[in-house]
Protein backbone atom coordinates (compact mmCIF):
# COMPACT_ATOMS: atom_id res chain seq x y z
CA UNK A 1 0.00 0.00 0.00
CA UNK A 2 3.22 2.33 0.31
CA UNK A 3 2.88 5.04 -2.45
CA UNK A 4 -0.73 5.10 -2.68
CA UNK A 5 -2.24 8.81 -1.74
CA UNK A 6 -4.52 8.73 1.52
CA UNK A 7 -7.89 10.82 0.92
CA UNK A 8 -8.03 12.44 4.32
CA UNK A 9 -11.39 13.76 5.49
CA UNK A 10 -11.71 16.67 8.71
CA UNK A 11 -14.55 17.11 10.84
CA UNK A 12 -13.76 19.70 12.56
CA UNK A 13 -15.76 22.80 13.77
CA UNK A 14 -12.65 25.24 14.59
CA UNK A 15 -11.20 27.44 11.65
CA UNK A 16 -8.01 27.61 13.15
CA UNK A 17 -7.86 23.54 13.70
CA UNK A 18 -8.73 22.94 10.64
CA UNK A 19 -6.51 25.48 8.68
CA UNK A 20 -3.48 24.24 11.26
CA UNK A 21 -4.28 20.51 9.70
CA UNK A 22 -4.46 21.91 6.30
CA UNK A 23 -1.01 24.24 6.80
CA UNK A 24 1.00 20.84 7.76
CA UNK A 25 0.34 18.94 4.84
CA UNK A 26 0.67 21.25 2.26
CA UNK A 27 4.08 20.96 2.05
CA UNK A 28 3.46 16.80 1.04
CA UNK A 29 2.04 15.19 -1.45
CA UNK A 30 1.08 11.72 0.50
CA UNK A 31 -2.47 12.87 2.06
CA UNK A 32 -4.57 14.66 0.03
CA UNK A 33 -7.03 16.76 2.04
CA UNK A 34 -10.62 16.61 0.53
CA UNK A 35 -12.80 18.75 2.27
CA UNK A 36 -13.43 20.04 6.03
CA UNK A 37 -16.92 19.14 7.20
CA UNK A 38 -17.58 21.63 9.79
CA UNK A 39 -21.11 20.07 11.52
CA UNK A 40 -21.13 16.54 13.22
CA UNK A 41 -24.86 15.42 11.62
CA UNK A 42 -23.20 15.99 8.11
CA UNK A 43 -19.83 13.72 8.05
CA UNK A 44 -21.55 10.57 7.62
CA UNK A 45 -23.45 11.87 4.16
CA UNK A 46 -19.32 13.76 3.61
CA UNK A 47 -18.06 10.41 4.02
CA UNK A 48 -20.28 8.59 1.99
CA UNK A 49 -19.80 11.84 -1.13
CA UNK A 50 -16.01 12.26 -0.77
CA UNK A 51 -14.78 8.54 -0.22
CA UNK A 52 -11.87 9.25 1.99
CA UNK A 53 -9.82 6.45 3.59
CA UNK A 54 -9.13 8.51 7.00
CA UNK A 55 -11.23 10.92 8.49
CA UNK A 56 -9.83 12.87 11.44
CA UNK A 57 -12.88 14.03 14.09
CA UNK A 58 -12.69 16.49 16.53
CA UNK A 59 -13.72 14.80 19.56
CA UNK A 60 -15.06 18.12 20.90
CA UNK A 61 -17.22 19.18 18.19
CA UNK A 62 -20.29 21.15 18.96
CA UNK A 63 -23.78 21.48 17.94
CA UNK A 64 -26.46 18.39 17.82
CA UNK A 65 -23.82 15.20 17.23
CA UNK A 66 -20.65 15.09 19.34
CA UNK A 67 -17.53 13.46 18.18
CA UNK A 68 -17.78 10.51 20.06
CA UNK A 69 -21.18 9.95 17.90
CA UNK A 70 -19.94 11.04 14.65
CA UNK A 71 -16.84 7.99 14.91
CA UNK A 72 -19.53 5.37 15.88
CA UNK A 73 -21.57 6.58 13.13
CA UNK A 74 -18.97 6.48 10.62
CA UNK A 75 -18.41 2.73 11.63
CA UNK A 76 -21.23 1.69 11.03
CA UNK A 77 -22.32 3.07 7.73
CA UNK A 78 -18.75 3.33 5.83
CA UNK A 79 -16.51 0.66 8.17
CA UNK A 80 -13.70 0.59 5.75
CA UNK A 81 -12.74 4.49 6.63
CA UNK A 82 -10.19 4.54 9.35
CA UNK A 83 -11.10 7.10 12.04
CA UNK A 84 -8.64 9.09 13.99
CA UNK A 85 -10.40 11.43 17.31
CA UNK A 86 -8.45 14.38 17.74
CA UNK A 87 -8.26 15.51 21.06
CA UNK A 88 -7.00 18.01 23.80
CA UNK A 89 -4.43 16.61 26.72
CA UNK A 90 -7.06 17.39 29.08
CA UNK A 91 -9.41 15.33 27.36
CA UNK A 92 -8.27 12.07 26.91
CA UNK A 93 -9.67 9.24 24.85
CA UNK A 94 -8.92 5.56 24.44
CA UNK A 95 -8.86 3.79 21.19
CA UNK A 96 -11.66 1.79 20.55
CA UNK A 97 -12.20 0.68 16.83
CA UNK A 98 -15.64 -1.21 18.01
CA UNK A 99 -17.17 2.14 18.22
CA UNK A 100 -14.62 4.00 15.16
CA UNK A 101 -12.03 5.21 17.21
CA UNK A 102 -8.81 3.73 15.22
CA UNK A 103 -6.26 5.90 16.65
CA UNK A 104 -6.19 9.37 18.80
CA UNK A 105 -4.69 12.63 18.06
CA UNK A 106 -3.41 14.73 20.77
CA UNK A 107 -2.94 18.71 20.62
CA UNK A 108 -0.30 20.30 19.81
CA UNK A 109 0.80 17.59 16.80
CA UNK A 110 3.52 18.59 14.76
CA UNK A 111 3.39 17.39 11.21
CA UNK A 112 5.35 14.76 11.26
CA UNK A 113 2.73 13.29 13.86
CA UNK A 114 0.04 13.76 11.49
CA UNK A 115 1.25 12.43 8.76
CA UNK A 116 2.89 9.18 10.42
CA UNK A 117 -0.60 8.99 12.32
CA UNK A 118 -2.75 9.48 9.03
CA UNK A 119 -0.56 6.80 7.82
CA UNK A 120 -0.67 4.33 10.37
CA UNK A 121 -3.86 4.03 10.82
CA UNK A 122 -4.92 3.95 6.84
CA UNK A 123 -2.42 0.56 6.75
CA UNK A 124 -3.28 -0.48 9.94
CA UNK A 125 -6.70 -0.53 9.30
CA UNK A 126 -6.98 -1.21 5.50
CA UNK A 127 -5.16 -4.48 6.62
CA UNK A 128 -7.94 -5.63 9.28
CA UNK A 129 -10.88 -4.11 6.96
CA UNK A 130 -9.77 -6.23 4.53
CA UNK A 131 -9.08 -9.66 6.68
CA UNK A 132 -12.38 -9.00 8.59
CA UNK A 133 -14.35 -8.42 5.39
CA UNK A 134 -13.53 -12.20 4.05
CA UNK A 135 -12.19 -15.66 4.98
CA UNK A 136 -9.21 -17.29 3.36
CA UNK A 137 -10.01 -21.01 3.69
CA UNK A 138 -7.12 -23.55 2.15
CA UNK A 139 -7.81 -27.27 2.00
CA UNK A 140 -5.08 -29.39 2.59
CA UNK A 141 -3.19 -32.80 3.10
CA UNK A 142 0.00 -34.09 3.61
CA UNK A 143 -1.60 -37.39 1.88
CA UNK A 144 -2.84 -37.08 -1.42
CA UNK A 145 -6.18 -38.28 -3.19
CA UNK A 146 -8.29 -37.44 0.02
CA UNK A 147 -11.02 -35.02 -1.96
CA UNK A 148 -9.27 -32.20 -1.50
CA UNK A 149 -10.09 -31.01 -5.37
CA UNK A 150 -13.46 -32.54 -4.79
CA UNK A 151 -14.23 -30.52 -1.45
CA UNK A 152 -12.92 -27.30 -2.45
CA UNK A 153 -15.30 -27.18 -5.64
CA UNK A 154 -18.08 -28.33 -3.58
CA UNK A 155 -17.32 -25.87 -1.12
CA UNK A 156 -16.89 -22.99 -2.98
CA UNK A 157 -19.72 -23.56 -4.96
CA UNK A 158 -21.58 -24.10 -1.70
CA UNK A 159 -20.36 -20.69 -0.76
CA UNK A 160 -21.17 -18.92 -3.51
CA UNK A 161 -25.10 -19.17 -3.37
CA UNK A 162 -25.09 -16.27 -1.30
CA UNK A 163 -21.42 -15.16 -0.93
CA UNK A 164 -18.58 -13.61 -3.60
CA UNK A 165 -16.14 -16.46 -4.08
CA UNK A 166 -12.74 -17.30 -5.58
CA UNK A 167 -11.33 -20.54 -5.60
CA UNK A 168 -7.75 -20.52 -6.12
CA UNK A 169 -6.05 -23.78 -7.71
CA UNK A 170 -2.95 -23.90 -5.69
CA UNK A 171 -1.97 -27.12 -7.05
CA UNK A 172 0.57 -25.07 -9.37
CA UNK A 173 1.97 -28.03 -11.27
CA UNK A 174 -1.02 -30.16 -12.41
CA UNK A 175 -3.66 -27.97 -11.89
CA UNK A 176 -6.32 -30.45 -10.19
CA UNK A 177 -9.09 -27.96 -11.20
CA UNK A 178 -8.04 -27.50 -14.65
CA UNK A 179 -8.33 -31.51 -14.88
CA UNK A 180 -11.70 -31.25 -13.03
CA UNK A 181 -13.59 -28.21 -15.07
CA UNK A 182 -11.51 -29.07 -18.28
CA UNK A 183 -10.76 -25.16 -19.13
CA UNK A 184 -9.70 -24.81 -22.38
CA UNK A 185 -5.70 -24.57 -22.15
CA UNK A 186 -5.54 -21.18 -23.03
CA UNK A 187 -7.92 -20.16 -20.30
CA UNK A 188 -5.78 -17.41 -17.88
CA UNK A 189 -4.17 -18.46 -15.30
CA UNK A 190 -2.03 -17.33 -11.96
CA UNK A 191 1.28 -16.81 -14.26
CA UNK A 192 -0.96 -14.46 -16.26
CA UNK A 193 -0.70 -12.11 -13.50
CA UNK A 194 1.99 -8.98 -14.08
CA UNK A 195 4.83 -10.20 -11.46
CA UNK A 196 5.69 -7.52 -9.67
CA UNK A 197 2.62 -4.83 -9.23
CA UNK A 198 -0.41 -6.84 -9.19
CA UNK A 199 -3.69 -4.56 -9.20
CA UNK A 200 -7.34 -5.52 -9.08
CA UNK A 201 -8.01 -5.07 -12.43
CA UNK A 202 -5.41 -7.83 -12.71
CA UNK A 203 -7.35 -10.20 -11.37
CA UNK A 204 -10.52 -9.45 -12.56
CA UNK A 205 -8.77 -10.44 -15.98
CA UNK A 206 -7.17 -13.66 -15.64
CA UNK A 207 -10.06 -15.29 -13.28
CA UNK A 208 -12.22 -17.87 -14.71
CA UNK A 209 -15.99 -17.40 -14.58
CA UNK A 210 -17.15 -20.68 -13.74
CA UNK A 211 -20.64 -21.36 -15.16
CA UNK A 212 -21.57 -22.71 -11.17
CA UNK A 213 -21.23 -18.82 -10.41
CA UNK A 214 -17.54 -18.93 -8.35
CA UNK A 215 -14.63 -16.86 -9.92
CA UNK A 216 -11.51 -19.53 -10.25
CA UNK A 217 -8.10 -18.32 -10.15
CA UNK A 218 -6.53 -21.27 -12.20
CA UNK A 219 -2.54 -22.75 -12.00
CA UNK A 220 -0.62 -23.19 -15.26
CA UNK A 221 -1.43 -24.67 -18.05
CA UNK A 222 1.90 -26.81 -17.94
CA UNK A 223 4.02 -28.26 -15.37
CA UNK A 224 7.45 -26.39 -16.10
CA UNK A 225 5.37 -22.96 -15.56
CA UNK A 226 4.94 -23.39 -12.05
CA UNK A 227 8.57 -22.04 -11.41
CA UNK A 228 7.12 -18.81 -12.48
CA UNK A 229 4.90 -18.81 -9.69
CA UNK A 230 6.63 -16.60 -7.02
CA UNK A 231 5.68 -16.93 -3.24
CA UNK A 232 5.63 -13.18 -3.39
CA UNK A 233 3.25 -12.80 -6.41
CA UNK A 234 1.15 -15.63 -4.77
CA UNK A 235 1.03 -13.27 -1.29
CA UNK A 236 0.42 -10.16 -3.45
CA UNK A 237 -2.67 -11.91 -5.08
CA UNK A 238 -4.17 -12.94 -1.96
CA UNK A 239 -4.39 -9.86 -0.46
CA UNK A 240 -6.21 -8.10 -3.03
CA UNK A 241 -7.93 -11.03 -3.75
CA UNK A 242 -9.23 -10.56 -0.16
CA UNK A 243 -10.32 -7.44 -0.72
CA UNK A 244 -12.77 -8.47 -3.81
CA UNK A 245 -13.84 -11.74 -2.46
CA UNK A 246 -15.41 -12.54 0.87
CA UNK A 247 -14.36 -16.57 0.18
CA UNK A 248 -10.83 -17.41 -1.05
CA UNK A 249 -10.87 -20.81 -1.03
CA UNK A 250 -7.66 -22.77 -1.59
CA UNK A 251 -7.04 -26.60 -2.97
CA UNK A 252 -3.55 -27.11 -2.14
CA UNK A 253 -1.40 -29.85 -3.01
CA UNK A 254 -0.23 -32.69 -0.90
CA UNK A 255 2.78 -31.34 0.44
CA UNK A 256 4.09 -29.07 3.11
CA UNK A 257 7.10 -27.07 1.07
CA UNK A 258 7.41 -23.49 0.19
CA UNK A 259 4.79 -22.95 -2.43
CA UNK A 260 1.90 -24.80 0.15
CA UNK A 261 3.17 -22.71 3.37
CA UNK A 262 2.52 -19.28 1.61
CA UNK A 263 -1.36 -20.41 1.23
CA UNK A 264 -1.70 -21.74 4.85
CA UNK A 265 0.50 -18.70 6.21
CA UNK A 266 -2.47 -16.18 4.93
CA UNK A 267 -5.15 -19.00 5.97
CA UNK A 268 -7.53 -18.14 8.38
CA UNK A 269 -8.63 -21.66 8.48
CA UNK A 270 -7.07 -24.47 6.97
CA UNK A 271 -9.66 -27.55 6.61
CA UNK A 272 -6.90 -30.41 7.14
CA UNK A 273 -8.62 -33.31 4.74
CA UNK A 274 -8.34 -37.10 5.53
CA UNK A 275 -9.81 -40.41 5.44
CA UNK A 276 -9.70 -43.97 6.97
CA UNK A 277 -6.37 -44.57 5.70
CA UNK A 278 -3.35 -44.73 7.87
CA UNK A 279 -0.85 -43.16 5.76
CA UNK A 280 -3.15 -40.21 5.62
CA UNK A 281 -3.53 -40.41 9.25
CA UNK A 282 0.13 -40.20 10.34
CA UNK A 283 0.98 -37.57 8.06
CA UNK A 284 -1.61 -35.19 9.53
CA UNK A 285 -0.57 -36.30 12.52
CA UNK A 286 3.18 -34.91 11.67
CA UNK A 287 2.10 -31.65 9.75
CA UNK A 288 0.36 -31.12 13.32
CA UNK A 289 3.54 -31.12 15.16
CA UNK A 290 5.14 -28.69 12.09
CA UNK A 291 1.92 -26.54 12.68
CA UNK A 292 2.46 -25.87 16.31
CA UNK A 293 6.12 -25.80 15.79
CA UNK A 294 5.18 -22.83 13.15
CA UNK A 295 2.72 -21.28 15.95
CA UNK A 296 -0.27 -21.65 14.20
CA UNK A 297 -3.23 -21.35 16.60
CA UNK A 298 -5.37 -24.44 17.25
CA UNK A 299 -8.34 -22.33 16.45
CA UNK A 300 -6.93 -21.97 12.81
CA UNK A 301 -7.35 -25.64 12.15
CA UNK A 302 -10.51 -27.29 11.53
CA UNK A 303 -10.37 -31.28 10.60
CA UNK A 304 -12.78 -32.83 7.90
CA UNK A 305 -12.90 -36.78 7.56
CA UNK A 306 -13.99 -37.70 4.07
CA UNK A 307 -15.28 -41.12 3.30
CA UNK A 308 -16.50 -40.98 7.10
CA UNK A 309 -18.49 -44.15 6.41
CA UNK A 310 -15.65 -46.33 5.37
CA UNK A 311 -13.63 -47.02 8.33
CA UNK A 312 -11.89 -49.83 7.26
CA UNK A 313 -11.24 -50.79 10.61
CA UNK A 314 -10.62 -47.88 11.98
CA UNK A 315 -12.74 -46.09 14.61
CA UNK A 316 -13.33 -42.44 15.11
CA UNK A 317 -11.80 -42.01 18.43
CA UNK A 318 -8.75 -43.78 17.21
CA UNK A 319 -8.18 -41.12 14.48
CA UNK A 320 -8.59 -38.26 16.78
CA UNK A 321 -6.13 -39.49 19.48
CA UNK A 322 -3.41 -40.28 16.52
CA UNK A 323 -4.23 -36.69 15.21
CA UNK A 324 -4.33 -35.27 18.13
CA UNK A 325 -7.67 -33.22 18.36
CA UNK A 326 -11.26 -33.54 17.53
CA UNK A 327 -13.03 -34.55 13.75
CA UNK A 328 -14.95 -31.38 12.88
CA UNK A 329 -16.90 -32.51 10.05
CA UNK A 330 -17.74 -35.75 8.15
CA UNK A 331 -18.27 -36.59 4.67
CA UNK A 332 -19.82 -39.83 3.21
CA UNK A 333 -18.85 -41.43 0.55
CA UNK A 334 -20.71 -41.47 -2.43
CA UNK A 335 -18.54 -43.06 -5.31
CA UNK A 336 -21.43 -43.28 -7.78
CA UNK A 337 -22.26 -39.53 -7.64
CA UNK A 338 -18.55 -37.98 -7.02
CA UNK A 339 -17.28 -39.93 -10.17
CA UNK A 340 -20.04 -38.86 -12.18
CA UNK A 341 -20.25 -35.06 -10.97
CA UNK A 342 -15.92 -35.10 -11.42
CA UNK A 343 -16.90 -36.51 -14.88
CA UNK A 344 -18.85 -33.99 -16.27
CA UNK A 345 -16.82 -30.80 -14.17
CA UNK A 346 -20.41 -30.31 -12.30
CA UNK A 347 -20.72 -29.66 -8.66
CA UNK A 348 -22.44 -32.16 -6.51
CA UNK A 349 -24.00 -30.22 -4.72
CA UNK A 350 -26.10 -28.59 -7.24
CA UNK A 351 -26.81 -31.21 -9.30
CA UNK A 352 -27.35 -33.65 -6.79
CA UNK A 353 -28.08 -30.89 -3.50
CA UNK A 354 -30.63 -33.52 -1.11
CA UNK A 355 -27.58 -35.95 -1.77
CA UNK A 356 -25.79 -36.47 1.99
CA UNK A 357 -22.58 -36.06 0.11
CA UNK A 358 -23.67 -32.13 -0.60
CA UNK A 359 -25.31 -31.88 3.35
CA UNK A 360 -22.40 -32.71 4.54
CA UNK A 361 -20.65 -30.03 2.40
CA UNK A 362 -23.30 -27.25 3.18
CA UNK A 363 -22.68 -28.11 6.76
CA UNK A 364 -18.78 -26.53 6.37
CA UNK A 365 -20.47 -24.14 4.63
CA UNK A 366 -22.34 -22.85 6.68
CA UNK A 367 -20.03 -23.10 9.25
CA UNK A 368 -17.66 -21.12 7.84
CA UNK A 369 -20.30 -18.53 6.53
CA UNK A 370 -21.22 -17.99 10.50
CA UNK A 371 -17.64 -17.76 11.11
CA UNK A 372 -17.23 -14.43 8.55
CA UNK A 373 -20.22 -12.88 10.20
CA UNK A 374 -18.76 -13.45 13.37
CA UNK A 375 -15.65 -11.42 12.68
CA UNK A 376 -17.59 -8.98 10.39
CA UNK A 377 -21.24 -8.15 11.66
CA UNK A 378 -20.79 -4.54 10.33
CA UNK A 379 -19.53 -5.69 6.35
CA UNK A 380 -21.55 -8.28 6.47
CA UNK A 381 -24.86 -6.22 6.81
CA UNK A 382 -23.90 -4.07 3.80
N1 LIG B 1 -16.67 -38.47 -0.52
C1 LIG B 1 -16.25 -39.17 -1.57
N2 LIG B 1 -16.90 -40.26 -2.00
C2 LIG B 1 -16.48 -40.95 -3.05
N3 LIG B 1 -15.39 -40.66 -3.77
C3 LIG B 1 -14.69 -39.57 -3.42
C4 LIG B 1 -15.08 -38.77 -2.31
N4 LIG B 1 -14.17 -37.76 -2.20
C5 LIG B 1 -13.28 -37.93 -3.18
N5 LIG B 1 -13.58 -39.02 -3.93
C6 LIG B 1 -12.82 -39.57 -5.06
O1 LIG B 1 -11.47 -39.69 -4.62
C7 LIG B 1 -10.58 -39.38 -5.65
C8 LIG B 1 -9.61 -38.32 -5.16
O2 LIG B 1 -10.32 -37.10 -5.00
P1 LIG B 1 -9.65 -35.69 -5.25
O3 LIG B 1 -8.99 -35.66 -6.56
O4 LIG B 1 -10.69 -34.69 -4.96
O5 LIG B 1 -8.58 -35.74 -4.10
P2 LIG B 1 -7.26 -34.83 -3.89
O6 LIG B 1 -6.98 -34.90 -2.44
O7 LIG B 1 -7.46 -33.52 -4.50
O8 LIG B 1 -6.19 -35.66 -4.70
P3 LIG B 1 -4.77 -35.20 -5.36
O9 LIG B 1 -3.74 -35.66 -4.40
O10 LIG B 1 -4.71 -35.96 -6.64
O11 LIG B 1 -4.80 -33.73 -5.53
C9 LIG B 1 -11.39 -38.96 -6.84
O12 LIG B 1 -11.48 -40.06 -7.71
C10 LIG B 1 -12.74 -38.63 -6.26
O13 LIG B 1 -13.74 -38.96 -7.17
MG1 LIG C 1 -6.30 -32.47 -5.90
Amino acid sequence: MAGEQIRLLVVEDVPQVASHIRALLQAQSQIKMLDVVTSGDRAVTAASEFKPHVVIVDALLQGRVSGTQVAASLRAAEPQIAVIMLTVPQNPINEDPERGIDAVLKMPFSGFDLTTLVRKAHDEHAVESSRSGSLLVSLFSPKGGVGRTTLAYNLAVALGVSHRVCLIDGSMQFSDLRGLLRVPAVAPSIVDLPTDRIREQDLADVAWRDPSGIDILLAPPRVEMAEMVTVRDVEKALSILRQLYEFVIVDTRAALSDDVLVFLDASDVILEVLTYDSMAIRGLAMAGETFAAIGYPAHKIATVLNRADAAGGFNKEDVEQAIGHGIDFEIVSDGHLVLASNNEGVPFVTSSPEAPISAGVRRIADSLAAHLNERAPALARR
